[in-house]
């Protein structure tokens, strides 16, 4: 078989690059609605003097404003639902823990705009009244937990946190004992609780059944930073930067086959291929091949679908997903095949063992598909494979295995034969 592995992933190298190069650091992003340091924290004071909380739930909700970890749950609906449980909110968490393979977005917004995370998470805990805060953070991300720690004691330097707040309000880094599944916001509360790091069954829902069984509010890191915008401008204004229907702006962790991987803010509803051009095309001028638009998790698309605009909706009319934010373009002379079944792989290893569907059913799925790269494929492979994923996304606890073999299944209906030919016949692809 043709065999021209592609890492789905920015190398340590290019990570170096992106945290430290001048050209990068420190960049105008459009969600940062302040021009210097020192106005930083004004939207939270500005709202706080308000005493508002109506109106800035109201804000968030018609903002349109969804969770940019990758499920996409309407913020203002999640935060109100925290501040309505039946008992005292525990904690504002960050979820800072993004492993999905080819997701960076994260890193460089904490890297880069530390405050306005902090500050969506103080606003998060003025409207929901919440104890304490921590920021869940990937075990990998060291320089970026310097910056965190050091933007921290600049808020409480400043009096914004511990001593200085109203309540003792304060926030904490934790760092993610390590796996792709503690990332999982109801795998990361059991971390945090100090035991095996597995999914819980949902509902009930963190923000009524979270953190040592109190409500707790997770939203992912672009989210709370992309809060704070919304509430310096008004709902109006996000609305506005995204195109057509899709609302808000996105950042997009661009890798593979490009000329030059980043993260690209850009309007919600930006078609791939004006992604493609902001990231400089395809390497070496190819032709492109395939395009995961949201992460290993997602359903690669085919060059041909190039013009669907990079939205919840629209994607998910395309067969795909928006996701983690993780784009990754292939180029043609790629093994399709080949890298679906390294993500599977990952998933496999990455399973936690807990669901039998899960644990199983994604050994079983590796094991059939190198037995038929190999030249032995059992008969009626692709139905085979239709099967399990259908199981798996009917019977597994959490998104994991929810979404573990849906793109070898996507692979089969996206792509020409000769992308998964070997599933049928045994044949090279
Ligand atoms: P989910 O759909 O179960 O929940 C999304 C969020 O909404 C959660 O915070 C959940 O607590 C909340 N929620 C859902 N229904 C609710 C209700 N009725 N009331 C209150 N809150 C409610 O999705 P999940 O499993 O949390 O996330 C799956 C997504 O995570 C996938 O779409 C995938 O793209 C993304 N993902 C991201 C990774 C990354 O590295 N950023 C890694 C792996 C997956
Ligand atoms: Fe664990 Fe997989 Fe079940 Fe998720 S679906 S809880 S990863 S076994």
């Amino acid at each position: 078989r043709q065999h021209t592995p592609l890492r789905i992933d920015v190398d340590a190298e290019q990570r170096v690059k992106l945290s430290s190069n001048p050209e990068h650091a420190p960049r105008q992003w459009p969600l940062d609605p302040y021009s210097t340091p020192s106005q930083h924290y004004a939207t939270l004071q500005r709202w706080a003097a308000s005493g508002d909380i109506e109106e800035l739930l109201n804000t968030l909700k018609s903002a349109g404003l969804r969770g940019m970890g990758g499920a996409g749950f309407p913020t203002g609906v999640k935060w109100e639902a925290c501040r309505a449980a039946d008992r005292a909110v525990r904690a504002v968490i960050c979820n800072a823990d993004e492993s999905e393979p080819g997701t960076f977005k994260d890193r460089v917004i904490l890297a880069e705009l530390p405050h306005l995370v902090i500050e969506g998470m103080l606003l998060a805990a003025w409207v929901t009244g919440a104890r304490e805060g921590i920021i869940y953070l990937r075990h990998e991300y060291e320089p970026e937990r310097e910056r965190l720690e050091a933007a921290l004691r600049e808020a409480r330097d400043r009096g914004l946190l511990g001593p200085g707040h109203p309540t003792g309000f304060d926030i904490r880094v934790f760092v993610s004992p390590g796996g792709y599944i503690l990332g999982e916001e109801t795998a990361l509360l059991e971390a945090l609780e100090d035991r095996r790091g597995e999914p819980r069954n949902k509902p009930p829902f963190p923000v009524s059944r979270g953190l040592g069984g109190e409500p707790t509010l997770i939203n992912n890191v672009e989210t709370l930073a992309a809060c704070v915008g919304i509430l310096h401008h008004g709902a109006d204004w996000w609305r506005e930067q995204g195109r057509g229907q899709a609302a808000g702006l996105k950042l997009l962790a661009v890798s593979g086959d490009v000329e030059r991987p980043d993260v690209y803010c850009v309007p919600m509803g930006t078609t791939a291929r004006e992604l493609l051009a902001l990231a400089g095309g395809v390497q070496g001028g190819k032709p492109l091949l395939a395009f995961f638009p949201g992460g290993a998790s997602t359903n690669p698309l085919p060059a041909g679908r190039l013009d669907t605009p990079m939205d919840w909706d629209s994607l998910r009319e395309a067969g795909s997903a928006l996701g983690s934010g993780a784009v990754t373009f292939v180029a043609e002379g790629r093994d399709l095949l080949d890298l679906v079944l390294a993500q599977t792989r990952f998933f496999r290893n990455e399973s936690c063992g807990k669901c039998v569907p899960c644990r199983v059913g994604t050994q079983k799925a590796v094991a059939l598909v190198e037995s038929a790269i190999a030249g032995d494929p059992v008969d009626g492979l692709p139905e085979l494979l239709r099967q399990l994923n259908g199981t798996l996304a009917r019977t597994s606890i959490c998104g994991l295995g929810q979404v573990a073999l849906a793109p070898l299944v996507a692979l089969m209906q996206h792509f020409p034969q000769q992308h998964w030919q070997a599933l049928a016949t045994g044949e090279a692809g």
